[in-house]
This record gives C-alpha cells, sequence and structure tokens, in this order.
C-alpha cells in the first residue's frame, strides 16, 4: 500500500503548471461514443478516475488509442459491443453514469448500475433520470440496475430540481439527437459543463446557453469526431494556490484558469494572500500572516464545494475564527477528525464546520476517505511540526497527477513510499 511522507515547514517557491481538468475529461469521453469516428483529447493527465473511465469505454467495445508521452486518448465507438455499465466498475467511480446520455442518445438502450453512495454523500441520480423520462426514455430500475430504452427521444423543456453538474451534462448528452429542441433549466454553470458543450458543438451540435442556467440543445441527425484540447484543472490550482499561501510560500501556477476561480481569489485576498494574474498565469505569495474568514460553498459560480477541505485546511492555521458551511453535499467532513489529529481546533455543528486557528499543527499518521480531503491532508503535512504519513493515497490519485513531484519540485519534502 503507497503512502505520502511528508516533513513539515518549508515554503513552496517556484513553477508549477495545471494538468487538464479532470472533470471536463471524463465527459468528453463519454461524449465520444456519440460518434463512429476518432474523437481525440488533448492535455489528458494520468489519472486513475481517466484510467477507471477508459476501461469502461473498453468493456462496452469502445477502441481507445492512448499516448501519455503526448498526454493525449483517442477514442472511437465503432462497434458497441454492450450497452451495460456494470456495478462493479460504476461503485468505484460515480461519473460512469455519464455514459448513459449517450448510449440512449445513439443506440436508444442501456443499463447502467446505480452508483449507490460514497464516502460524501449518498449521492442519488433523480434529477439524471427524471430528464432522461422528459424527453421520451421508459426508465425502470431492477436489481441495483438503471434500464432505459426510447423509441423516439422528443425535445422538451426540463427543470432541474438541483443544477446537478453530472446531470446536466447527462442531458446534454442525451439531447443531442432528440427530436426538435431540448431546453434544460436551473442547469449547471461550472466550467466543466460549458467545455462539453463546446465540445458537442465541434462535433456537429447545435448547444446554446452553457454557462447559463439554461441550456438549448436542438437536436441533430448525425454528429462527427472533431479535436478537443482540455481546459485547465480549476481544483488541481486551487489547491496549489492554497499550499503556497499555508507555507507562506511564493509561488507562479502557469497556465492557472484564474477566470473559473474568482470566488476562492476573493476569499484568499480577504485571508490576506496576494493573488495577481502573470503572464499566462497566478502568482501567489503568502507572506502575510493568514487571517480567517467564512466559507459557504455553493454550486458555480459559488465557492466550489470541491475546495472546501483545502480551505479548511488553511483555516486550520489562521488567526480567528472560520466558519465553513457545505452546502452541497451532505457528509463532505471526513477531512476534519484527521485534521484535529494533528492539533487542529474544529467544530462541527449539522453542515456547519466552526475553524479555530492554531499556531502550529503537529504531523500525524492520517488516512485519506475522498479525493479532496487527502489533498487537504497533504496541505496540512506541508505546515505541520514532524512528520505526516497519509495512507490510502489512491483517494489521491483519482484527481491530482503526481501531486508528490510538482510539490517537491517547489521545495516541499515529501515523498511517496510503498509501506509494504
Ligand atoms: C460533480 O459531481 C463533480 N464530479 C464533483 O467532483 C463535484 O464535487 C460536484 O460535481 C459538485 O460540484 C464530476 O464532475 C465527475 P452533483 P456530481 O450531481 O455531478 C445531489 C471531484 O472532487 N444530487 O452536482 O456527481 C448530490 O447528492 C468530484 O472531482 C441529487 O440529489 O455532483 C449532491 O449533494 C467529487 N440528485 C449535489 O446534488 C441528482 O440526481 C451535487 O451533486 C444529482 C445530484
Amino acid at each position: 500500500m503507497e503512502k505520502i511522507v511528508i516533513e513539515g515547514g518549508n515554503r513552496l517557491i517556484g513553477e508549477v503548471s495545471v494538468s487538464g481538468a479532470k472533470n471536463a475529461i471524463l465527459p468528453l469521453m463519454a461524449a465520444s461514443i456519440l460518434v463512429d469516428g476518432w474523437n481525440v483529447i488533448r492535455n489528458v493527465p494520468s489519472l486513475r478516475d481517466i484510467k477507471t473511465f477508459r476501461d469502461l469505454l473498453l468493456h462496452i467495445g469502445c477502441e481507445v488509442d492512448e499516448d501519455p508521452e503526448e498526454k493525449t486518448i483517442r477514442i472511437r465507438a465503432h462497434e458497441i459491443t454492450s450497452f451495460e455499465a456494470p456495478y462493479e466498475m460504476v461503485k468505484t467511480m460515480r461519473a460512469s453514469i455519464l455514459v448513459l446520455g449517450p448510449l440512449v442518445s445513439r443506440f436508444r438502450r442501456a443499463r447502467v448500475s446505480l452508483p449507490g453512495g460514497c464516502a460524501i454523500g449518498t449521492r442519488p441520480v433523480d434529477v439524471h433520470l427524471m430528464g432522461l423520462k422528459k424527453i421520451g426514455c421508459d426508465v425502470t430500475l431492477e436489481h441495483g440496475y438503471i434500464n432505459v430504452k426510447a423509441d423516439r427521444l422528443i425535445g422538451t423543456r426540463i427543470y432541474l430540481d438541483i443544477p446537478s453538474v453530472t446531470g446536466t451534462e447527462n442531458l446534454m448528452l442525451a439531447g443531442v439527437h432528440a427530436e426538435g429542441v431540448t431546453v434544460i433549466e436551473n442547469a449547471a454553470m461550472e466550467p466543466e459543463v460549458v467545455f462539453l458543450a463546446e465540445s458537442l458543438n465541434r462535433m456537429g451540435a447545435q448547444i446554446r446557453g452553457a454557462g447559463t442556467d439554461t441550456i438549448t440543445i436542438e437536436g441533430v441527425r448525425e454528429l462527427h469526431p472533431a479535436e478537443h484540447t482540455v481546459i485547465p484543472d480549476r481544483i488541481e490550482a486551487g489547491t496549489f494556490m492554497i499550499a503556497t499561501a499555508m507555507t507562506r510560500g511564493n509561488v507562479l501556477i502557469k497556465n492557472c484558469p484564474l477566470e473559473y476561480l474568482d470566488s476562492l481569489n476573493l476569499k484568499l485576498k480577504e485571508a490576506g494572500v496576494d493573488v495577481r494574474a502573470e503572464n499566462s498565469g497566478v502568482r501567489v505569495i503568502g507572506d502575510y500572516p493568514l487571517r480567517s474568514v467564512d466559507i459557504k460553498t455553493l454550486p458555480y459560480p459559488g465557492f466550489p464545494t470541491d475546495m472546501q477541505a483545502q480551505m479548511m485546511a488553511m483555516m486550520t492555521i489562521s488567526s480567528g475564527l472560520s466558519v465553513i458551511t457545505e452546502t452541497v453535499f451532505e457528509n463532505r467532513f471526513m477531512h476534519v477528525g484527521e485534521l484535529k489529529r494533528m492539533g487542529a481546533d474544529i467544530i462541527i455543528n449539522g453542515n456547519c464546520a466552526i475553524v479555530k486557528g492554531v499556531e502550529r499543527l503537529s504531523g500525524a499518521p492520517l488516512m485519506a476517505t475522498d479525493l479532496r480531503a487527502s489533498a487537504s491532508l497533504v496541505l496540512a503535512g506541508l505546515v505541520a511540526d514532524g512528520v505526516t504519513e497519509v495512507s490510502r493515497i489512491y483517494h489521491l490519485d483519482r484527481g491530482y497527477e503526481n501531486i508528490e513531484k510538482k510539490l517537491s519540485g517547489l521545495g516541499a519534502r515529501i515523498k511517496r513510499i510503498n509501506s509494504e
């Protein structure tokens, strides 16, 4: 079992590059099911979730050609041999649900395991299924599987009770071949949703309004493959911004999509961190004492839930009291217990965590529970006295490419060991 071992106390100094966005790549890999030819995706990092999705595409009959050197993945759905996403694959990654929309769109049928819950919540898919029913699908649930079939897909207005990110993406993918116009209201507005709409339009779709709460999809008969270059990962970028601030560092984060990080940027400045655009990136300087700030996670453009755990790590050593409210997921405080083992002063009250800044954290053996929680433990280890060991780092590898290499390149004393 691999672990990450950190000796805290070093400032992060230097330059680091942000990789392609996992949450933009996965829906685009799913979109490749819609076309017979080779869909080309560039700027693809080596991440566990991307490998998992690749295996799912191979399982249903897609051909996948990867070039890790070129960070490129090519996908062709020439002959789909299965319309089923099995439980063994879906249970490891909820985003597998994204094959539902394209399979229904192109083949009018799909059988996808219900994703089940995960560490951060029950994570139902009712929004996805409601939308499919609205455009004419027959949806039944049996033996833990979602069975979908449709004779015709008819465009209509769909209102999402929750602006679900993958729910919006699935329904866009389902609507591209529906007859007439499909309007998704209360749609998610994340940059990754916009990227998917732009990518589908490159493939011949007619989608307007992505990035607003109303997305209009005019059904077309045929799509064609295209070449796509993935947007940078705003969550990875934000993670490095916070790491720099916490260690009182000075780092240029290259190709950092600051335009997608407004809410984080404002909160970092409120906390006393110097953030400024420089060349095609962002320079972060954490010379100043950190002030506690209050955070409330919200759908985009609100403060991202995927940055909550990392921001909490920073608040554990800021001067004052911070109230962190998690409104998106029902159980996204799994990192609190581990941070408290390092001496953090945190009280949970429902979906609020009250964080009182302490002088120093102390290193300890910790266990990662989910992707972003594991990132927050690494950040805490960077500033803690002594040695911190983070186990179960397969959570980390789902969404961060070589994080220990990138951090040690900035001066952190961090390494990956095999604990056997
Ligand atoms: C996407 O998950 C991201 N994953 C998540 O990133 C991110 O945390 C989340 O959006 C919120 O921004 C991908 O894009 C692959 P949701 P998704 O549907 O689409 C409830 C990471 O760290 N809900 O927007 O699954 C749900 O339970 C991952 O990279 C319903 O009730 O999130 C949750 O409480 C973690 N019914 C809330 O809405 C539904 O049908 C937001 O979920 C769908 C969702």
